[in-house]
């Protein structure tokens, strides 16, 4: 490297040991304050609590202590209202906050004892996420609710289902709907679980071995709410782990990565459902873009989009593991790398959720189309194998047998439904003449009775269940 660069000023971090601040292309290469900057509520929510711990256990005055609150409180407001002025030269968030307190309160500095960037970052991020999740909670049960809501618009609509996306057997198209609810409601659980472990408060672990202080975690972690359900503190238990620990984070990215993925195969559904082949559904104007060129075009890009943000939602979850691999014991500057891919991951996944919400509420289901579609007899062919068990013929051989009523029909270019009992009988004696009543798509759907089955009364009661249980 022969490129001169000038010296920066020397922020706090750098006082005594150095005889100048690193070089500017050194600053602007580990600064993180451009990211980081968004920490702002929670570093100094942390600092608060901070000061008061340090109050309690005699380190600051009580008029320090006031000082102190009232001098965050005011850079509070300051930054709320866009009139901070972020340093680059302080690095991140959390010295550039602390030296414009020190700046105006002479306390300030005391404020920093015991206390590491190191278990400020841990905690910062955990408070910040803590928050996150919960956002992120209430915008994928306002994606629940969406579904239910088209799926209660269209309770009697039948779609064909499809595997290998052939189709294969009649369902409601709320079953469809619903499909998706569930895999949110499993999303929701997953993040309620790492929120379990994202609430564990890590301040007092110092930079990696605690402090000679007799600091009180248990306050700091009242201050902050770090509490299980009884209200009893919950703090990290080994301060090495404590500060290097962003398990936490790659389980968030992980969970945000399957919502990602879920949102990404839901787009798929619409894209094809929104086609021309398929025409299930029709998606508001506002809720979808024309062509530069064509001018028939309506297309469905917010799914488009959807689909392609979860290859970097499932991107960041690579990084971040990629990230810790290599790392020895304790923090490392790497660490620092983790918040732009868990910043991408929660914005982006709450953007998607809450635009895919919007997409749903702005469509129609064409009911029409969806009924030609689900009128193919063949759909029905495996209720005409077990039709013929319930005439005592053994599953195997029944699926055999309507398996050559299939082929009967194709070389007779005739619908299944279409094929004569005479015919049926050619190919078995089981076959008798309510063996036409299997085509009647409506007493069809009311034969599937199981939990779990697209029957008429089971998806019903499952409408139900959700709009009781979605509040
Ligand atoms: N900005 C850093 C991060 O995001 C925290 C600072 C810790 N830096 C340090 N040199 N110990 O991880």
């Amino acid at each position: 490297m022969t490129r001169k660069s000038s010296p920066s000023p020397s922020p706090v971090s750098r006082s005594g040991r150095f005889a100048s601040g690193p070089a500017a292309e050194v600053a602007a290469f580990s600064e993180s304050i451009s990211f980081d900057w968004r920490l702002w509520r929670h570093d100094i929510l942390g600092s608060c609590a901070q000061a008061r711990m340090l109050a309690k256990i005699g380190i600051l005055s009580r008029r320090e202590c006031s000082a102190i609150l009232r001098g965050l409180e005011l850079i509070a407001r300051e930054i709320a209202a866009g009139r901070f002025q972020w340093k680059s030269e302080l690095e991140d968030v959390h010295m550039n906050i602390e030296a414009e307190l020190t700046r105006r309160v002479p306390a300030g500095a005391k404020l920093h004892t015991g206390r590491s960037r190191n278990d400020q970052v841990a905690l910062d991020v955990r408070l910040w996420l803590r928050d996150e999740i919960s956002a992120l909670v209430i915008e994928i049960k306002q994606l629940q609710r969406s579904l239910v809501s088209l799926a209660s618009r269209h309770p009697t609509v039948i779609i064909p289902g499809y595997t290998h996306l052939q189709r294969a057997q009649p369902v409601f198209f709320a079953h469809h709907l619903l499909a998706y609810v569930e895999m949110l409601q499993r999303d929701r659980e997953r993040m309620a679980d790492c929120l379990g472990r994202v609430n564990i408060c890590p301040l007092g672990s110092g930079a990696i071995a605690g402090s000679t202080l007799p600091l009180d975690r248990e306050e700091i972690a009242r201050l902050l709410g770090f509490v299980d359900s009884r209200g009893r503190p919950r703090l990290t238990q080994n301060s090495m782990d404590a500060v290097s620990d962003r398990d936490f984070v790659v389980e968030f990215a992980a969970a945000a990565a399957l919502i990602a993925v879920h949102l990404s195969r839901l787009s798929e559904d619409v894209i094809l459902w929104a086609s021309t082949e398929f025409s299930f559904i029709s998606i508001a104007d506002s809720y979808t873009t024309g062509s530069s060129l064509m001018p028939q075009k309506k297309n469905p890009d917010i799914a488009e989009l959807t689909r392609g943000k979860s290859g970097r939602v499932i991107g960041n979850l690579v990084s971040l593991l990629t990230l810790l691999k290599g790392l020895p014991m304790t923090y490392n500057r790497d660490l620092q790398e983790d918040k732009e891919r868990l910043f991408d991951s929660a914005d982006t996944v709450r953007s998607c959720l809450r635009l895919m919400s919007a997409l749903l509420d702005h469509s129609t289901v064409l009911d029409a189309r969806c009924r030609a579609a689900a009128s193919d007899p063949l759909l029905l062919a495996t209720d005409l194998a077990d039709y013929l068990v319930r005439k005592g013929m053994p599953f195997r051989k029944a699926h055999h047998a309507v398996g050559a009523v299939v082929a009967l029909a194709e070389k007779n270019r005739q619908p299944l439904n279409r094929v004569s009992l005479l015919e049926f009988q050619s190919i078995s004696s089981f076959f008798a003449k309510d063996v036409h009543q299997v085509f009647d798509l409506d007493r069809a759907m009311l034969r599937r009775t199981a939990t779990g089955s697209p029957g008429t009364r089971g998806v019903l009661a499952r409408l139900r269940y959700w709009d009781r249980v979605l509040p």
